[in-house]
């Protein structure tokens, strides 16, 4: 097992390339599962979760060649696709369940099993199924399988009861290649839907709306094969913009689109740091004036990402005086504060908020990532604590930020990775 030793560092500076989003890449690559030829996805990341979504498609029958020195990932769907997903796939990512829409739409059956089986039940693909039954389909959820048939998917109207980002890019793929009009009500408005729909309009599909909260579909018969470059990735942008703020540095920050960030540049304005949108990109500095606390409320785009929720928390430990986080998005998403509490932090949950009395001194300790961005929270207070901190179970870590220690120790960033 691998983990991270992390040590007090000094300010953070210099400058720092954000990779193409995972968050996009994983539904972009689901979708080429629609195309009736090849499709050359560009600025991919080299990841775990992208890793897996690769080898979900080779199993599928498609063709995969992956050039992570390009970053360029190429898929060619054949003539007829497999539609059962292999459970030692599908279980190790939840993003897998997106090609779901893809296979459904281009075969007319698709069977998924699920993670975790009843423990985590019906509800994580309630909305997706939602989706897929206004388009006619059947579906039959099982106690670990999710199964949905339809000759032909028809146009239908779905209303998403939460803004849910999988099952929007699910049912707008699906809805894609459907006879007839499809609208989604209440869609996910973030960043990557609009990327998906990019890239399935350039695919020949369709759609109008994507980034509001309707979206109109028009089915088409057939989707061709088609190139695309992902957009920067958002949360990778926040996390060194926490990491610059944090250790009081100053870092550019390259390949951002300001835009998809503007909840985090609002908080982090709030906090005393100094953000400015140059040429190059963006640079953060945390060494203007002393950091102070703020309360954040998590919320669907354009409001605070959940994804970032963790590593601003630490920001918080860190800055002087009481705020308050509120977790809208997941309902159990706090993990990361025991391991915080750990390294000295004063952080209280009650139900869905965490009050922080920041401006503790910390404290290396052996702590665990407990999901892929609570071990960048837990990298980025090791920064900031006096002595050595071990951070467990950074598979997780890497399953969404490329070269996460390569790109910190050019700032400057104290940090290893060594195998157990
Ligand atoms: C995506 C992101 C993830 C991010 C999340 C919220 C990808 C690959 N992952 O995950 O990084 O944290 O958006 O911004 O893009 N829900 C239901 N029923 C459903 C589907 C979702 O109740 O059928 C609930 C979930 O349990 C959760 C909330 O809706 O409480 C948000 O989930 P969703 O937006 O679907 O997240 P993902 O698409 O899984």
């Amino acid at each position: 097992m691998a983990k991270y030793l992390v040590e007090k560092s000094g300010p953070l500076r210099g400058e720092v390339e954000i990779s193409g989003a995972k968050n996009s890449v994983l539904p972009i690559l689901a979708a080429t599962l629609l195309a009736d030829g090849p499709c050359e996805i560009r600025d991919v990341p080299a990841l775990r979760d992208v890793d897996v979504m690769c080898k979900l498609l080779r199993q599928l029958g498609c063709k995969v060649s992956e050039d992570f020195r390009k970053k360029i990932v190429t898929v060619e769907p054949p003539a007829a696709l497999q539609n059962e997903a292999a459970e030692e796939l599908a279980i190790r990512m939840r993003a897998s369940i997106l090609a779901m829409g893809p296979l459904l739409a281009k075969t007319g059956r698709a069977k998924f099993p699920l993670p975790g089986g009843c423990a985590i039940g019906a509800r994580p693909v309630d909305l997706h199924c939602k989706g897929f039954e206004a388009m006619g389909a059947t579906v039959e959820l099982g106690d670990d399988y999710v199964e949905a048939r339809a000759r032909k998917l028809v146009g239908g109207k779905v209303y998403l009861d939460f803004p849910s980002v999988g099952a929007t890019e699910n049912i707008m793929m699906a809805a894609a290649l459907a006879d007839g009009i499809s609208t989604i009500e209440n869609a996910a408005e973030e960043p990557e839907i609009i990327d998906l729909a990019n890239f399935l309009n350039k695919m020949g599909a369709k759609i109008k709306g994507a980034g509001t909260a309707t979206i109109r579909i028009e089915g088409v018969p057939t989707l061709h094969g088609c190139g695309h470059t992902v957009i920067p990735d958002r949360i990778e942008t926040g996390t060194f913009m926490l990491a610059a703020a944090i250790t009081g540095g100053d870092v550019l920050i390259r390949n951002v689109i300001p835009d998809h960030v503007r909840a985090v540049i609002a908080k982090l304005l709030e906090c005393g740091v100094s953000i400015e949108d140059t040429d190059e990109g963006m640079r953060v500095r945390g060494d203007v004036k002393p950091l102070v606390a703020t309360n954040i409320k998590t919320m669907p785009y354009p409001g605070f990402p959940t994804d970032l929720q963790s590593p601003f928390m630490t920001l918080l430990a860190v800055a002087k005086g009481h705020s308050v986080v509120t977790e809208t998005v997941f309902e159990d998403r706090f993990k990361h504060i025991g391991e915080l509490n750990r390294m000295g932090a004063e952080i209280r949950i009650n139900d869905r908020k965490a009050s922080v009395e920041g401006g503790q001194p910390l404290h290396g300790a052996k702590v665990m990532a407990t999901d892929l961005r609570a071990g960048a929270a837990l990298v980025l207070a090791g920064f900031m604590a006096e002595g050595v901190t071990e951070v467990g179970a950074i598979h997780l870590v890497e399953r969404g930020y490329e070269d996460f220690v390569e790109k910190l120790t050019a700032l400057g960033g104290k940090i290893r990775r060594v195998e157990e």
